[in-house]
């Protein structure tokens, strides 16, 4: 990469409902320290009726135009598993919603919680191209498995949105990265289906796996040494994972790593659930906003998506990086979330899920800009308030 590029800036957003999981627990007769230690998470978002993953991207994205204008923006890849249509990018609704200008490219990525991280590759890389343009990467999911299944604690819902530009304020992309991809049956959603098909079990493993690989072509195509990475992010279906990640790594490379290394990543994570695609990025937000000491350090990424692709890639911090943060609007919006209690998340659970033949109209209850309106002709209605 010729220009230094990256992330110029970085805005996350949640739903405006949330659960505690140790009322999870007690309804469910399971010991809530299961939850709090051995999956490391504390509360799950669930999304109003009048929330989806196109209201959610559009929230994230919002602040980064508010603060940089939509000059040279020519750009959006929209990353997501819980996509709207089998067509029509999601990312066309938040392209209208944000009022980005027509000579804006929309796209939307798919590989599990993978999608954002190859959004983020190929933005930089075409910025790096022609440095007078910036890019939009949002990654936005809602995850959501079976009522009753192991995976239901670790449902969540969010989005995050990324401007990647040449000089970035936050964090220069390094060039090295590594892969690995392998067919694997561990987590998938077939097209019939509202809910994933997932062997858990297989899914760590896979990960694990996957992780080792992709380090492993990090070292061979250039990437730093274990000992010059100074910080992790880890995809993070469930807290807990991230630390089985690190320790996997550890064992690969013969390396101490102690949890420091993540503890700060993994902040928001534990109080918002799985938001597979915007997983990684919420680590990332959480280590920027907790964490004094980045400047100049270097950040080792660990991308995972079921199916399975793994990339491990680094950032390199730069050094007015607190001035660019958003923890306070962040930690806002996790705390404006109106606790709902597990009967009343159940009843949810399903709200979203309607054939395209109904004429639906969605009630607008949260309080957010963006609301999903229900389906009209078969199409979906957006609204900005
Ligand atoms: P499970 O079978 O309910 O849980 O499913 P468990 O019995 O394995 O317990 C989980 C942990 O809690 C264990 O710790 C227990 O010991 C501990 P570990 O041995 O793993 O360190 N535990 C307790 N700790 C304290 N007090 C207690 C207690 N009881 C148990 N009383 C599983 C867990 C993660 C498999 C399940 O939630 C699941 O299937 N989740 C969905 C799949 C998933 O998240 N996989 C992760 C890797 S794949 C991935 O990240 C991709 C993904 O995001 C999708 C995508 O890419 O799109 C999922």
């Amino acid at each position: 990469m010729s220009a230094r590029v990256g992330l110029h800036d970085l805005s996350v957003a949640t739903t405006s409902l949330v659960l505690e999981l140790d009322d999870l627990a007690a309804a469910t007769g399971i010991d809530p320290a299961k939850y709090r230690l051995g999956l490391g998470q504390q509360q799950m978002s669930v999304p109003a009726p009048d929330e989806d993953p196109v209201t959610l991207a559009a929230a994230a994205a919002e602040p980064v135009l508010t603060r940089h204008g939509m000059d040279g923006i020519r750009t959006l890849y929209l990353a997501t598993e819980s996509g709207v249509d089998q067509s029509k990018s999601a990312g066309v609704f938040v392209h209208r919603l944000l009022g980005l200008p027509s000579t804006c490219r929309v796209v939307e990525l798919k590989q599990a919680c993978y999608g954002a991280t190859a959004g983020l590759r190929a933005a930089a890389d075409s910025i790096a191209l022609r440095p007078d343009e910036r890019a939009l990467v949002i990654a936005t999911d809602v995850a959501r498995y079976q009522l009753d299944s192991p995976a239901e604690a670790t449902q969540g819902a969010g989005a995050a949105a990324m401007l990647v530009a040449a000089d970035p304020a936050i964090a220069e992309l390094e060039a090295p990265c590594g892969i690995s991809t392998a067919d694997v049956d561990d987590f998938w959603r077939p097209n019939d289906r509202s809910t994933p098909l997932v062997d858990g079990k297989r899914s760590i493993d896979a990960y694990l796996d996957g992780v080792a690989a992709a380090w492993d072509d990090f070292r061979l195509h250039g990437g730093a040494e274990i000992g010059q990475i100074d910080r992790f992010c880890h995809h993070q279906p469930f807290t807990r994972m991230a630390a089985k990640a690190l320790a996997g790594l550890a064992e690969h490379t013969s390396t101490q790593l102690a949890e420091d290394l993540i503890v700060a990543s993994t902040t928001y994570n534990r109080r918002i659930g799985n938001t597979y695609t915007a997983s990684l990025f919420f680590a990332l937000a959480g280590l920027l906003d907790h964490d004094d000491e980045l400047a100049g350090k270097r950040i080792g990424m660990v991308s995972y998506g079921s199916g399975s692709v793994s990339e491990v890639f680094s950032l390199r911090v730069a050094d007015g990086y607190r001035s660019a943060g958003r923890g306070a609007a962040t930690l806002a919006g996790l705390n404006a979330r109106t606790p709902v209690d597990v009967e009343r998340y159940r009843a949810l659970h399903d709200a979203g899920i309607f054939g395209s033949d109904a004429n639906i109209t969605v009630e607008q209850t949260s309080p957010g800009p963006f609301h999903f309106c229900g389906i009209e002709e078969g199409a979906r209605r957006y609204r900005r308030d």
